[in-house]
């Protein structure tokens, strides 16, 4: 491993706002978030409170739960960041497996004094490890692998064997945001939408369009743009961006069907794209 990357792994160990695979932490990220603004050096997590619902009661400031943002496969946590400069009253966590890239975001939130970010090190098949119930307000997948072989497709981060993970924490109708370069994404994840009748609020092809970015639909958070954003690795020149409720169940059954849609959809995307090359579309 190289010595840069060793620094880095070093460095987010000392770090009090990243945590690498913790343990015991769901309930608990509204009580850590204070402490982390308080200063608190070396934070037992053992020691946090677990969040509680005030019943009939005006709570204290110190009982006040913010909102909680997760952002998924965050990499360096552009949005993460991002986020928590545009709203000092909600918390902003980053997910993602790469401690050497998890470290740019965290080294910029405690540049800038961002008491109100932190990230997650662990994988994100475990995420519900991390949360209780109701804990997370609004998730954004930004620019995730997106797993173009259809033997991959249940890697697919919204695919519904993910949702139904999101679903376990996420507060009831909560919002989840995508972006993509991927085409394929884009379109795997509006069938999987259809599929299981969830509530799509606001879907576009290419999110920077002057017809996009003039119209009632845009919101400055679409603005923030990460490191994979600008390498358009897919080539599509155009970003996706889909913003959907999660607020259905997710029937099992339904799995089978979807893999039916997406065998037919993936066909024809390979047809079309080869007739849009002018050739000869293989039988
Ligand atoms: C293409 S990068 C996008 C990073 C960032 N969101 C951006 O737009 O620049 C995908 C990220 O997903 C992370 N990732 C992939 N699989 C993961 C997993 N199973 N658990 C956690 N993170 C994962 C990778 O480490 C990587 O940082």
């Amino acid at each position: 491993m190289g010595q840069k990357k060793l620094i880095k792994f070093a460095a987010i160990k000392e770090y009090e706002n990243v945590l690498e695979y913790p343990q015991g932490m769901p309930g608990k990220w509204n009580a850590f978030f204070q402490e982390l603004a308080k200063g608190t050096n070396n934070i037992s997590l053992d020691d946090l409170a677990i969040s509680q619902k005030a019943i009939n009661t005006t709570p204290s400031a110190a009982e006040i739960t913010k909102p909680l943002v997760l952002e998924l496969a965050c990499g360096r946590g552009e949005y993460a960041v991002g986020l928590a400069r545009m709203y000092a009253n909600q918390n902003f966590v980053g997910l993602d497996l790469k401690g050497n890239r998890i470290w740019k975001g965290a080294s910029i939130a405690n540049r800038d004094g961002l008491k109100h970010v932190a990230f997650v090190r662990t994988q994100i098949d475990q995420v519900t490890q991390y949360f209780s119930k109701d804990e997370v307000s609004e998730i954004w997948i930004t620019f995730p692998d997106p797993q173009l072989r259809l033997s991959k497709a249940k890697k697919r981060l919204t695919h519904p064997k993910f949702l139904r993970l999101y679903q376990q924490f996420l507060q009831p109708g909560g919002i989840v945001h995508l972006k993509t370069d991927s085409p394929n994404l884009y379109l795997f994840t509006k069938t999987v939408i259809e599929l299981f009748g969830l509530t799509l609020i606001t879907s576009t092809d290419d999110l920077y369009s002057t017809a996009f970015m003039q119209s009632d639909k845009w919101d400055d958070r679409y603005a923030i743009k990460t490191y994979y954003e600008g390498l358009n690795i897919a080539s599509s020149n155009r970003i996706h961006y889909i913003q959907f409720k999660l607020d259905k169940e997710l029937p099992v059954e339904l799995d089978e069907k979807l893999k039916e849609l997406i065998t037919a959809f993936e066909v024809t995307e390979t047809h079309e794209s080869l007739a849009r090359n002018g050739k000869q579309a293989m039988e």
